[in-house]
């Protein structure tokens, strides 16, 4: 049944006129009549402006790992505002966070913050240039690694012909063409292709970027075998692995997508899960890189290390190491997964479900994508019309099918029942109204 946006839609007329698209970031404008606006958001579940309550899978894209107003956190927060802000200086709780970060993440012997994701992942790229003297950098088609102009070279794949090589475009206007240059595209999972593009360009690459579960592209992951060969090749060609582990950090295991698949990253960044919502992001990685800063380096920021985030991120960090969180993350995906599993089954829909149980992607086709290009081949259409169902429904996940479901350790059993009430109803009516097509056989 239709929600009623009323005041919703009240409120994007009057926000409109003061904010481009009516919103903070452009991410969060769905059109005039479907924008959401939040009143509050407790667990798992938000309340917008005309009371429609939602379980929710986007998590702030990630950040929300134990849930909104998780009461721990906010009262660790409450602690930090004590301290007194920022101070251009420096506070004790830096160490205590970031000799947690080296427990959890081996690759983290020494430890920068930052405030986001974009902000440590431009960090890391600076410093892999300045340590390995080269500009370039290999990139993985279909990850997403903020919003600065190095990163936002793309190959759109909705545009993409399917002959031929994606055409890499900028993300954005004003993105200056003389940046475009730096960037090497490859797919996920083809070594042979990143062998070739190392040893022909490798005295220009300064690092292999690589987000190993695409938490912006359904969760497509690259695997252990692939991540493996990329170490040795940037071992060999003297290339610097960084692993942005904004989405995966501290949500995939204690230790991210590092301890998952078993693999060591010489310069890695977490964002997202680390402070459950504060804004905070790290860089972190291997000594000898690392103290390049402030030897050359430049690296720093009025609100770095902000005595709330900090708190906010100890007291986080400590709830994700010495409980259960992630383990009861993993398996409400699980229960998700099986349930939708069930649904989709009985109708005959093929499908697979990419990434990791916390952050997983639905896709509609019988494999799974091991890259970028496969997406294209699924019934993207069929999800992206079920979305807009599913938020009538009160389920609220990303529109576009490449937003992976973001678990949190606040859904609950009462969650999991109404996600799958909801889902079931929008999976019938987007085959009501797309006809039998999308009937193929599971
Ligand atoms: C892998 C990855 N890197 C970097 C970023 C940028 O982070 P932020 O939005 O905090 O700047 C994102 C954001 O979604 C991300 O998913």
């Amino acid at each position: 049944m239709a929600r009623k946006l009323t005041n919703n839609n009240a409120q994007f007329e009057r926000a409109v006129q003061r904010l481009p698209l009516g919103v903070a970031s452009n991410f969060r404008y769905w059109g005039a009549d479907r924008t959401i606006y939040v009143k509050s958001g407790k667990g798992a579940r938000i309340i917008d402006l005309d009371d429609n309550e939602y379980v929710d899978y986007r998590m702030g894209y990630g950040p929300a790992i134990l849930g909104y107003a998780d009461e721990r956190v906010d009262a660790a927060a409450r602690d930090g505002m004590q301290v007194g802000g920022v101070f251009a200086l420096s506070t004790e709780r830096e160490l205590a966070v970031a000799n947690r970060i080296a427990k959890m993440v081996p690759a983290a012997e020494l430890v920068r913050f930052s405030n986001s994701g974009t902000e440590a992942v431009m960090a890391a790229l600076r410093l892999a240039r300045a340590y390995t003297g080269k500009d370039d950098y290999v990139i993985l088609e279909g990850s997403y690694h903020g919003l600065f102009d190095a990163a936002m070279w793309f190959t759109p794949m909705d545009k993409w012909s399917q002959v031929g090589d994606p055409e890499v475009k900028p993300y954005s206007e004003g993105v200056p063409v003389s940046t475009k240059s730096f960037a090497h595209f490859v797919q996920a999972n083809d070594a042979n292709q990143l062998a070739d593009v190392l040893k022909r360009h490798a005295h220009r690459i300064a690092c292999l970027l690589i987000e190993p579960i695409m938490g912006n592209c359904l969760g497509i992951a690259a695997e252990p075998p692939y991540l493996k060969a990329a170490r040795e090749l940037c071992d060999k060609h003297g290339v610097v692995l960084i692993i942005d582990e904004v989405k995966t950090g501290f949500r995939v295991a204690r230790g991210g997508v590092q301890e998952l698949y078993g693999v060591k990253s010489d310069l890695c960044t977490f964002a997202k899960a680390l402070g459950n919502g504060y804004p905070i992001s790290v860089l972190a990685g291997r000594e000898e890189i690392m103290r390049k800063i402030g030897r050359g380096v430049a690296h720093g920021g009025t609100y770095t290390a902000h005595s709330v985030s900090l708190a906010a991120a100890e007291k986080c960090l400590e709830i994700l190491d010495e409980t259960d969180a992630l383990e009861r993350i993993c398996d409400y995906g699980t229960k998700l997964r099986n349930g939708m599993r069930g649904i989709l089954a009985a109708r005959g829909i093929a499908h697979s479900f990419v990434g990791h149980p916390s952050m997983s992607g639905l896709y509609f086709a019988h494999e799974p994508p091991r890259n970028y290009r496969a997406w294209k081949s699924s019934d993207y259409s069929f999800y992206d019309a079920m979305a807009q169902v599913l938020h009538d429904e009160g389920v609220l996940c990303e529109p576009d099918s490449r937003e992976p479901w973001f678990v949190s350790a606040a859904h609950d059993d009462s969650c999991l029942a109404d996600t799958l009430r909801g889902f079931e109803i929008a999976v019938d009516a987007t085959l009501k109204s797309s006809g039998a097509s999308h009937k193929v056989p599971a």
